[in-house]
């Protein structure tokens, strides 16, 4: 038995085959997609310089790149901060991203009931379940930003770590571990709702509606 409540919401859920994110997060996502999955993939041939280690030019030229990409990255998740907290309201805004208020929880709950029944909720802007997943992949992504800031200004260029050096590159690697598997998992899924006649891609993906 659904509640007025979920009944409504379920029912605006299916109107979101049809809403578009809007311009600035769509830019936006293009930044995060792009910067993060480089950082994700090049990570797998660099190699950060260490006291004695002789890299091949590729493992340098390709931690070099991390750097730099990597700042880019830093750049994109303060931007995004910026829009999701100040700039929109609903959209990829604190409502979509982190769903805890009545409404938010409403919604989790009536989504949930769904995928007992084995329907996948439509996803989009206007949040629920995808919502919250994406707040979670954001938060690990940020982790990653903040660690890779400090280590973009404190590493040292012959690899001689200190001890905070060290413990901040232990976490940028633990975290990493935690982005891999949204990485898997949110491309999984925007692949299955494609799938299934939900044209995510085409919502966030398009720059021209
Ligand atoms: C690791 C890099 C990525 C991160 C951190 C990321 C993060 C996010 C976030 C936070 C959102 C919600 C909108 C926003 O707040 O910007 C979102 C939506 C979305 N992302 Fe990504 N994304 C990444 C890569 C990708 C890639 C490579 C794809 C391609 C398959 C993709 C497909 C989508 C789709 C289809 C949506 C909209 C889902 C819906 O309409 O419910 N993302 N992503
Ligand atoms: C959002 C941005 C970033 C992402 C997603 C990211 C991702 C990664 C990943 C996946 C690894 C491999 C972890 C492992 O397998 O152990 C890594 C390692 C590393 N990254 Fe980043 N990175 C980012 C930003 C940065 C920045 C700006 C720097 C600046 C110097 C940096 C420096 C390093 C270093 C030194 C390592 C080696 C750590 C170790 O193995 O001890 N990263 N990063």
């Amino acid at each position: 038995m659904h509640t007025g409540k979920e009944e409504e919401l379920l029912e605006q859920s299916s109107t979101a085959q049809t809403t578009y994110w809007n311009t600035g997060t769509r830019l936006l996502h293009w930044g995060l997609a792009l910067t993060v999955s480089f950082q994700l993939l090049i990570s797998l041939i660099m190699e950060q310089p260490k006291p004695g280690r002789v890299l091949t030019s590729t493992q340098a030229l390709s931690f070099e790149f991390h750097e730099w990409v990597g700042l880019a990255a830093v750049g994109v998740v303060v931007a995004h901060w910026i829009w999701s907290a100040l700039l929109t309201r609903d959209d990829s805004g604190f409502r979509h991203l982190f769903p805890g208020d009545a409404s938010g929880r409403a919604k989790l709950r009536a989504e949930l009931r769904q995928i007992l029944r084995l329907q996948l909720p439509e996803g989009g802007p206007e949040g629920g379940l995808a919502g919250l997943v994406h707040g979670l992949g954001f938060l690990a992504v940020s982790a990653m930003a903040a660690t890779g800031a400090v280590l973009f200004f404190a590493f040292p260029e012959n690899g001689a770590e200190t001890a905070l050096v060290g413990n901040v590159a232990d976490l940028h690697s633990l975290i990493a571990n935690l982005v891999w598997v949204y990485w898997y998992g949110h491309i999984g899924m925007a692949l299955l709702h494609q799938i299934l006649g939900h044209p995510v891609l085409a919502r966030i993906f398009l720059l021209r509606r």
